[in-house]
C-alpha cells in the first residue's frame, strides 16, 4: 500500500511551490520590468523585492491606466497632511495584475506580527503569496529586528507566520511562506524548520548559506537533504536557493536533493533567460536580453533610475557601450545608443511622461552650470550642497553602477548601504508613480 504524502493545502488564491524554478526576492533588481522578463523566459513564479512593513502601511492603491498596473504610493511619513500636494509621492510597490496573475509573490521585511499582518492585508488581494524575509543578513534589517535578525528569535518568526497564515492567509486564501539561510549547525537548522513548519505555512525557502557568509562563497548543500526531508514530513513545499545557476542545473539538484523546487538570483539578475532550458534554446546573447528588456520597461514606464540600473547588470562591462549606456540620461539616449530604432519612438514619448525630455543634453548642460554658479556664489559652501543634494539620492540615480555596486562587494550589499533602504523604505519606493 502507498502512502500519500501529507501536503498543508493550498489556498484557492495561492500557488503550489512545488515543481516550480522562481525568480528570488532581489532588491532593485526585481522591479516590475525584471519580474516581468523572468516569467517571459519560462520564471514559473516571481518574487517581488522586499518591501518593509511600515513602508507599506500608509500606502494608497491606485491603477494607472496608461500602464495598466496597480501602484500602492505614499507621501513621506513627515509629510505635512495638510498640505500632501507640495510633497513628492513615492511609489513604494508596483503590480502587473495580468501579466503577473497568479504569479507574484509579495516578500515582506517585518518584526512585528501586527504590522506584518497590517501591510500584506494591503497587496493580499492581489498576489498569490505573502513570504517573509528571514535571510537578509545586513544592519539595516537587522538592527530592527528583521532580516536574518529572525533566525535569533525564532519564536517571534513564528509568531509572525502563524498571525499571517490566520489574519492574511485564511482571509484572502493566499499561501503564506517564509525564506531562511542554514544556522550553525544542522541540529539547531533542524529545529527552526521543524518549528516554522508547525505554523501553517505553504512554503520554505532555504538560501543555502549561513548569516556570516558573503555571495560570493560557495553554497552549502549538506543540510539541504535533511531540510527538504522535514519540509516533506509536514507538508511544506521546499524551495532550494545560493548558487544555481539556470533551469537545467535547477532540474538536476532538484533530483540530487530531493527538494520541491529552485529559486534563481544572481544568474537572473545577470540574464533572465537562464530560465530557459538548453532544449528551449538556453541563454540568449546580451543584446536580445536588452533588447527585450528595454521593451518592457518602456511598456511599463519603469523608472529611468531603475532601468538604468539593470541595465548596467545586463549589459557586459567589457562592451564597447558599456560606458555610454550607464552614463546615459534618458531611454531615447540610451535606445540611440544601443541602436534600438525599432523602441525610439516608444522611448520618446515615455521620456516626455517621465519628464526627461527630448532636450536631455541641455538639461544635463543647465544643470552643470548651476552648480558652477552655487560653487562660485558659495565657495566650499556650493560644493558642499552640490555634494549633499548628490549624496541624498538613491545609489541607482547617484550613477552608481553595477560594476561599481559588485566591486563593493555585491550589489546586495550595496543595497542595503542605500539610505533609503536604511530608513527601511524599499527601492521601490524610488520608481515612477
Ligand atoms: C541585488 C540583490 C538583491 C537582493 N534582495 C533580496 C531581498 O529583497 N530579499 C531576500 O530575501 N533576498 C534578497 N537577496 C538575496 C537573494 O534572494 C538570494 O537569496 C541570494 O542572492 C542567493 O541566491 P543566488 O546564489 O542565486 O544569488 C538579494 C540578492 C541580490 C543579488
Amino acid at each position: 500500500m502507498t502512502t500519500i504524502p501529507k501536503r498543508v493545502p493550498i489556498p484557492r488564491n495561492g500557488v503550489d511551490y512545488r515543481g516550480k524554478i522562481v525568480l528570488a526576492p532581489m532588491v532593485r533588481s526585481g522591479e516590475l520590468p525584471s519580474r516581468l522578463l523572468a516569467l517571459k523566459y519560462g520564471a514559473d513564479l516571481v518574487w517581488g523585492p522586499e518591501t518593509v512593513d511600515k513602508s507599506m502601511i500608509g500606502t494608497i492603491k491606485k491603477i494607472n491606466p496608461i500602464t495598466s498596473t496597480i501602484n500602492f504610493t505614499r507621501y513621506p511619513s513627515n509629510a505635512s497632511r495638510t498640505q500632501p500636494v507640495e510633497q513628492k509621492e513615492s511609489l513604494i510597490y508596483r503590480i502587473h495584475p495580468t501579466r503577473e496573475r497568479r504569479k507574484l509573490i509579495f516578500q515582506i521585511g517585518t518584526s512585528s506580527p501586527t504590522f506584518a499582518v497590517e501591510a500584506a492585508k494591503l497587496v493580499a488581494a492581489d498576489v498569490a503569496g505573502i513570504d517573509v524575509n528571514a535571510g537578509c543578513p545586513k544592519p539595516f534589517s537587522t538592527s530592527g529586528g528583521m532580516g536574518a535578525a529572525l533566525l535569533q528569535t525564532p519564536d517571534l518568526l513564528a509568531s509572525i507566520l502563524t498571525a499571517l497564515v490566520k489574519e492574511v492567509g485564511a482571509v484572502y486564501e493566499i499561501g503564506i511562506s517564509v525564506k531562511i539561510r542554514l544556522l550553525e549547525t544542522p541540529e539547531r537548522t533542524e529545529a527552526l524548520v521543524r518549528k516554522l513548519c508547525d505554523t501553517g505555512i505553504t512554503g520554505l525557502t532555504i538560501h543555502c548559506r549561513t548569516t556570516p557568509m558573503r555571495p560570493r562563497e560557495r553554497a552549502i548543500r549538506e543540510q539541504l537533504r535533511m531540510i527538504a526531508d522535514i519540509c516533506r514530513e509536514t507538508g511544506v513545499a521546499c524551495l532550494m536557493n545560493g548558487d544555481v545557476k539556470n533551469k537545467d542545473e535547477a532540474l538536476e539538484l532538484i533530483q540530487e536533493y530531493g527538494v520541491d523546487g529552485a529559486m534563481i538570483a544572481s544568474a537572473a539578475e545577470a540574464n533572465s533567460s537562464c530560465f530557459r532550458t538548453q532544449a528551449e534554446g538556453g541563454l540568449l546573447p546580451w543584446r536580445e536580453v536588452v533588447h527585450e528588456y528595454v521593451k518592457t520597461a518602456l511598456e511599463v514606464n519603469n523608472k529611468w533610475g531603475n532601468t538604468k540600473y539593470l541595465l548596467g547588470q545586463l549589459v557586459p562591462g567589457k562592451a564597447e557601450v558599456y560606458r555610454k549606456v550607464t552614463s546615459s540620461k534618458g531611454y531615447t539616449e540610451m535606445c540611440e545608443i544601443l541602436e534600438l530604432q525599432d523602441l525610439l519612438d516608444q522611448a520618446r514619448e515615455v521620456d516626455e511622461r517621465l519628464g526627461l525630455g527630448v532636450n536631455y543634453k541641455g538639461a544635463v548642460k543647465k544643470a552643470k552650470t548651476k552648480n558652477k554658479s552655487a560653487q562660485a556664489a558659495g565657495g566650499s559652501m556650493g560644493k558642499a550642497m552640490a555634494h549633499g543634494n548628490e549624496s541624498k539620492k538613491p545609489l541607482s540615480e547617484r550613477g552608481v553602477t553595477a560594476t561599481t555596486a559588485k566591486d563593493m562587494g555585491g550589489s546586495y550589499d550595496v543595497e542595503c548601504q542605500d539610505p533609503l533602504m536604511e530608513q527601511g523604505i524599499s527601492a521601490s519606493s524610488v520608481l515612477a508613480v
